[in-house]
């Protein structure tokens, strides 16, 4: 399943991000932001338990989540979709993947993974903003399945026709949720019109 945000906010912070005069430290806002708002659709189907809580006046019913978390930044731009999501999910744990797109194949290539060999989380949200030919997305589920994930999402910001294709051709069970999906990628695989490069947009190494 692929879900584009219809959410006003969202519409409205992607506009910001993608103007080519919008500076890192405002691109890294709204990055974690937009991150925060895609996350609160994304996890509108996670697991609960019933408990009791004690306020002043009484005992209410409650829930708590019932699912451990993983948020699993792919290296670099997902980086800063990490902290905002965290706050709201503070008992999360974090697990990095590094992959670097090759310029010449577009091939993820793998520099990062420290992953113990049980798994220990339930639920995985994958982040990072693009989801361009869809190959560093597909190699990351790959881990996250050869690991034991049970249940994996993939949450990014921007996607291509082609990446959408390429993962749920992969990994028809992982949902994608996007806050817009683009026209197409261009011949060095830049979603067009997308926002430019969104890692190096983030740390000012453009
Ligand atoms: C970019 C982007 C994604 C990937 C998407 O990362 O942040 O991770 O490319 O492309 P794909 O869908 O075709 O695999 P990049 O390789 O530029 O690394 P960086 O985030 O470290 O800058």
């Amino acid at each position: 399943m692929v879900y584009e945000s219809k959410h006003p906010l969202v519409k409205h912070k992607l506009t910001l991000l993608r103007n080519k005069n919008t500076k890192p430290k405002k691109f890294r806002e709204l990055i974690r932001e937009l991150a925060m708002l895609l996350c609160y659709e994304a996890t509108a189907d996670l697991a609960v338990r019933e408990i009791e809580v004690e306020t002043p006046m009484g005992t209410a019913v409650g829930s708590e989540l019932s699912e451990k978390i993983g948020l699993v930044p792919i290296l670099r731009a997902g980086l800063g979709m990490v902290n905002g999501i965290w706050e709201m999910m503070p008992g999360a744990e974090v697990w990095h993947i590094g992959l670097y797109r090759d310029e010449k194949t577009l091939k993820p290539v793998s520099y990062y993974n420290k992953l113990p060999t049980a798994p220990t989380v339930q639920v995985c949200l994958v982040l990072d903003p693009m989801l361009a030919t869809g190959g560093s997305a597909v190699a990351t589920v790959d881990i996250l399945k050869n690991w034991g994930a049970e249940r994996i999402k993939f949450v990014g910001i921007l996607a291509a026709p082609e990446g959408i294709e390429a993962l749920q051709k992969a990994h028809p069970d992982v949902p994608i949720h996007v806050a817009a999906i683009d026209s197409h990628l261009n011949d060095i695989g830049f979603i067009v019109p997308g926002l430019g490069d969104a890692g190096d947009r983030q740390f000012g190494t453009g």
